[in-house]
């Protein structure tokens, strides 16, 4: 009885590898190619407005990304300088570091350099909305979808937002590739829909089912809620580095739920063996005879005082 509700518990947390994708038709024409524009400026407010496509690598281009030192491997893009500390960034990124040292190996790339969990984050501030409900909806050679929405004609809708951030976290994770065995992860947050999104290659995933991305999600969200954009998000995203390292580290609830499965069966065996020699316990059990079932025959243990 215990047994089939824990198994119930399994099934349910056991996690769901591919993440579905929609697929979208290709552009034609003109609009299939990517011009290698960079971000577009809103009008009016000048603000810019990003898509994937081009959207600085930190490990190419750190200077683009906000990061003012010259040496160094950088995972954080900030190119909207969301985080304006450079201290803080600083951290944010030993973070990130500390990811990469302390996971397991994964897998080794073409040069035979081994491979742990690998974790980038880029912030935005706002970000290019595509129009999902156009019938000329089409993905271009980047992976940005067209046409944009016009936004002084409607507001997106939140399952537009989550695409939205779907495209461009899965976009980006496509085109840094930090990871060549899916043991990626790209965690994008978008100050615009005041929204993290957390896209993981396969390796990465299994350790992170959508359960846990949507609580890692909804913690940081009260951190923006408790303290604001600026230290809100430095603390929240602070929060997520270190929940990522631990969960990339190992023992999901997936697995804890999987050692108190085989610990249960454990315990059923050792009770069950109990019961039947408990009946031949029960003849004599205080007495100095013993017998224990071993192999096909029974062994008798006769010991005198
Ligand atoms: C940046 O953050 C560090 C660490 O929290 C803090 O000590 C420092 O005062 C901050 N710098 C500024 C200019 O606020
Ligand atoms: C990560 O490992 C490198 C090399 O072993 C070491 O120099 C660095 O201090 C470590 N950083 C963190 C944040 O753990
Ligand atoms: C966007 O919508 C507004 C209001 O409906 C309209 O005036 C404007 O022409 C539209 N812009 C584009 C590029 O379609």
């Amino acid at each position: 009885m215990l047994l089939a509700v824990v198994n119930t518990l399994l099934v349910i947390v056991t996690p769901v590898l591919a993440a579905q994708t929609r697929p979208y038709p290709q552009c034609k024409g003109p609009d299939f190619r990517f011009d290698g524009y960079t971000y577009t400026l809103a009008p009016g407010t000048s603000e810019r407005i990003w898509s994937h496509c081009s959207f600085p690598n930190p490990r190419a281009d750190h200077a683009r990304c906000g990061r003012t030192e010259i040496d160094g491997q950088y995972f954080l893009c900030d190119p909207d300088r969301l985080i304006w500390n450079q201290t803080i960034a600083s951290q944010l990124e030993d973070k990130l570091t500390e990811i990469r040292n302390r996971t397991s190996t994964m897998c080794r790339d073409s040069a035979g350099v081994r491979e742990t969990f690998r974790v980038a984050v880029a912030l935005v501030h706002r970000m290019y909305i595509p129009e999902l409900n156009s019938p000329q909806l089409c993905t271009n050679e980047c992976g940005r979808l067209q046409p944009a929405l016009n936004v002084s004609s409607r507001q997106q809708s939140q399952e537009e937002i989550d695409e939205t951030l779907r495209v461009f976290a899965d976009g980006l994770r496509a085109l840094w590739k930090i990871g060549t065995c899916g043991n990626d992860v790209i965690v994008v947050y978008c100050q615009q829909f005041d929204q993290v999104y957390v896209s993981a290659g396969s390796a990465a995933s299994s350790f992170l089912p959508p359960e846990r991305v949507a609580d890692l999600q909804d913690k940081f969200r009260s951190f923006l809620i408790e303290f604001g954009h600026e230290q809100g998000l430095e603390e929240g995203l602070s929060y997520m580095l270190g929940s990522l390292k631990v969960t990339l580290q190992g023992l999901t609830p997936a697995h804890i739920m999987l050692i108190t499965n085989m610990a249960l069966l454990g315990i059923l065996g050792v009770l069950m063996l109990y019961y039947v020699l408990g009946k031949k316990f029960k003849v004599d059990v205080w007495g100095n005879n013993w017998r224990w079932p071993l192999g096909s025959g029974l062994v008798r243990w006769t010991s005198s005082p």
